[in-house]
């Protein structure tokens, strides 16, 4: 250690608890705005690269940055709000929030939003705003919504439990923007029966992997034989559904294109 260094670790140390907590909070503020000028020069449409550089879990020990880019990076310029489920770093207050400034990096015109069951408040920065609350109250998600607007990204990487995954998405999804893109991680916690999960029984629609499996059949709605079908809001709104490993994303839209050969009764003649 250097003789200024060692002198500043003592002057450091000499200080009332209280006030070496707000130096370190100033000096960590200003490092973060720092290297998210530097990050952002350097690697801003590299999403791999910045889930690296900002120590997210989205690449490295999952490998998500890459389906990330695949659907995202048509839309990095724009003014959208994105809105992640799960800060990261648990009861500790001032661990996590990897992946919002991750987001903020990588989209540089909108505004990314933060939700955890504990508080992160230490993370909000430009640009950036965190909510404290679980992600099965739906009184506390509906003012989050309220607050945000138009939201046009959800991620959920929150509790993972399988009924909690699919109660957000039941009360996010309508909310969503009418072409937004709903994500859902570790949906490996589907085959999970401590958590919810069934390994016997992949189909069992209380199951993330189970439940988004039949949202599948939905997009092709039209071409149901069955004319006193009634399609269902997910039907009607859902144009893609893309499952990765351990991941999937669904994409909202005008399910409308109808059937080209049904309801014309073409299908029904004789060949
Ligand atoms: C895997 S971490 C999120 C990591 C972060 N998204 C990232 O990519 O860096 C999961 C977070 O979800 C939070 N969490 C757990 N249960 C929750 C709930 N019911 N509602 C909201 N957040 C919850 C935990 O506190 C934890 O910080």
């Amino acid at each position: 250690m250097s003789l200024i260094q060692s002198i500043l670790a003592n002057v450091h140390k000499s200080l009332h608890p209280e006030r070496r907590k707000r130096i370190r909070k100033f000096q960590a503020f200003h490092f973060r705005q720092l290297q998210h000028v530097i990050f952002r020069a350097l690697f801003g449409s590299n999403l791999k690269a910045l889930a690296a550089l900002y120590g997210s879990d989205k690449w490295g020990s999952h490998w998500y940055a890459q389906h990330y880019e695949r659907h995202f990076s048509c839309l990095r310029k724009k003014r959208i709000n994105i809105l992640e489920i799960g800060i990261g770093g648990y009861d500790d207050p001032e661990a996590g929030g990897e992946s919002l400034r991750m987001w903020r990096a990588y989209f540089p015109n909108s505004r990314i939003y933060g939700v955890d069951i504990c508080d992160k408040h230490v993370h909000d920065e430009r640009r950036i705003k965190t909510f404290r609350g679980s992600q099965v109250d739906q009184i506390f998600l509906g003012q989050v919504v309220q607050e945000i607007g138009d939201i046009h990204i959800i991620i959920d990487d929150g509790s993972h439990r399988n009924e909690h995954v699919l109660g957000t998405f039941g009360f996010l999804f309508p909310k969503l923007s009418k072409d937004g893109i709903y994500v859902i991680e570790d949906t490996q916690t589907s085959y999970w029966p401590s958590i919810g999960g069934s390994s016997s029984d992949f189909n069992r629609a209380d199951t993330t992997m189970g439940f988004l499996k039949k949202l599948v059949d939905g997009l092709n709605y039209p071409e149901f034989d069955l004319p006193q079908y009634e399609p269902t809001y997910y039907d009607k709104h859902i144009t893609a559904v893309h499952f990765y490993h351990n991941m999937v994303f669904i994409q909202k839209g005008f399910n409308k294109e109808g059937s080209n050969l049904l309801s014309k009764g073409e299908w029904c003649k004789p060949w």
